[in-house]
């Protein structure tokens, strides 16, 4: 499926098509990436000029490998900047709510700056930073129980919720440390509490046993709270009387590198003159990374680090597409989800207009235009 892009325009706007084509295919997801907590270590690093590159080479790193299995680990460097990073997307997640739950990890995990460390807890995926091997914690001073205080459950909600939650521990250990669980309420028509449960895969068998025996514990504490979410160092753990969990997901679905496409308007024609223009694009954005990586100023880095991890941030693109609604999806496939989106900018009519985010491995990028005229306009006003 992955081809290199051709620098020629007219196979490269041919290939982007059939990757746009490819795009179209019905099936359902929500990436979760609400942040749930965020907790910063208390050391500073020892010098940012050698820290930020470390860090960000990290995040390239794990980038690529959560593209195609959800989970990633990279060391880089050495001495006291050293960077040791893992994500890791929750089992329920598809290649491409993992991507945009990592794009959202990534972005607000350097909040931690200056601190040498810190981890991030999203309602669908995790990551770590630190200057030292903390693959195989599964437990510290920081672990916490999060709860829902906004409804409170009947005494058989609980019951439920308690056993889904054994059901989840149990269910874990022969599962590469995920669990999902369902268990229906007595005396009710319709309600269920809802487990997920997930251990970082770089903790061994026990160490996940343990780690999640403690945190159902704890979260057992928040009942009779509708919600309750235990953030430990090698686990995640989740109840609710909502269903949030991803449908089960089949296998086969491949991973690329196109991943979030929005079209404001959609005829075949506009389809080709976007696939000309994702392509002179990337030509171009590569060409551009290039020149880039010949700097190394600390300052610039820390910069960069700051703000532009990603061009657009998870927000605007929920806010474009409306929440990822379901009535805004034109389709989704093996690399990635069409939206169509409220676009501000262009908005005559019989002037064709396009937008488009793909996301590369390092950043999303926009570029919207029409028939007429076209330009990389990615500003984040340009949306709605
Ligand atoms: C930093 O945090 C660790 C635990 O995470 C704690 O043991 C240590 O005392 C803290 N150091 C300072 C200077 O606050
Ligand atoms: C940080 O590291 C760079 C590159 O090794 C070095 O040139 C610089 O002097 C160091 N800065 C400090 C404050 O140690
Ligand atoms: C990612 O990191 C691993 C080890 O941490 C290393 O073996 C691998 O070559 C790195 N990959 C890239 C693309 O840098
Ligand atoms: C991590 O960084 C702190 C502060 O810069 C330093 O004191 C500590 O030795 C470092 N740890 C390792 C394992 O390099
Ligand atoms: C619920 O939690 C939020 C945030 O932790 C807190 O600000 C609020 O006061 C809590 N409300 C109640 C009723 O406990
Ligand atoms: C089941 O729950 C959904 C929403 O949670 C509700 O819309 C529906 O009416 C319920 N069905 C029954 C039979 O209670
Ligand atoms: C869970 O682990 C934390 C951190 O080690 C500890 O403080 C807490 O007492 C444990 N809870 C239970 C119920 O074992």
């Amino acid at each position: 499926m992955k081809k290199p892009i051709p620098s020629d325009p007219i196979p490269c706007l041919l290939s982007i098509f059939t990757v746009i084509l490819l795009l179209l295919d019905p099936s359902l997801g929500e990436p979760r990436a609400q942040t749930v907590q965020i907790m910063c270590g208390n050391q500073t690093e020892h010098n940012a000029t050698i820290y930020v590159p470390n860090f960000v080479a990290t995040m390239e790193n794990i980038s690529v490998q959560m593209r195609n299995s959800g989970f990633g680990i990279a060391v880089t460097g050495s001495g006291l900047d050293t960077n040791y990073g893992l994500a890791q997307c929750y089992g329920d997640l598809s290649s491409l709510d993992c991507v945009l739950c990592y794009a959202e990890a990534r972005t607000v995990l350097p909040q931690c700056f200056p601190a040498n460390g810190g981890r991030i807890f999203l309602d669908g995926c995790f990551m770590r930073a630190e200057n030292y091997s903390f693959f195989d914690e599964f437990t510290g001073p920081q672990d916490r129980a999060f709860c829902g205080n906004k409804t409170q459950k009947s005494t058989t909600f609980e019951d439920s919720a308690k056993q889904a939650l054994i059901q989840a521990v149990s269910n874990a250990q022969n599962n590469n440390g995920y669990a999902r669980a369902k268990v229906a309420v007595s005396g009710t028509k319709n309600e269920s509490a809802y487990v997920l449960a997930d251990c970082w895969k770089t903790v061994n068998v026990n160490a996940c046993k343990a780690c999640l025996e403690n945190a159902s514990q704890e979260i057992l504490g928040c009942l009779p709270w509708s919600e309750g979410r235990a953030l430990n160092t090698g686990c995640f753990m989740r109840y609710s009387d909502v269903d949030f969990l991803n449908p089960e997901l089949g296998n086969g679905s491949s991973r690329g590198t196109v991943i979030v496409v929005v079209v404001a308007v959609v005829s075949s024609i506009v389809v080709l003159v976007v696939g000309g223009i994702i392509g002179a694009y990337i030509w171009k954005h590569r060409a551009i990374q290039k020149k880039r990586r010949g700097s190394n100023d600390a300052e610039k880095l820390v910069k960069t680090l700051h703000d532009s991890s990603l061009n657009f941030k998870y927000s605007t693109l929920e806010k474009a597409t409306g929440s990822f609604d379901e009535a805004n999806k034109l389709g989704h496939g093996g690399f990635g989800t069409v939206y169509k989106v409220s676009y501000k900018k262009y908005t005559q009519i019989n002037d064709l207009i396009a937008a488009v985010f793909f996301l590369s491995s390092s950043m999303i990028c926009c570029v919207a235009g029409s028939f007429t005229r076209w330009k990389r306009d990615c500003s984040e006003e340009a949306f709605l």
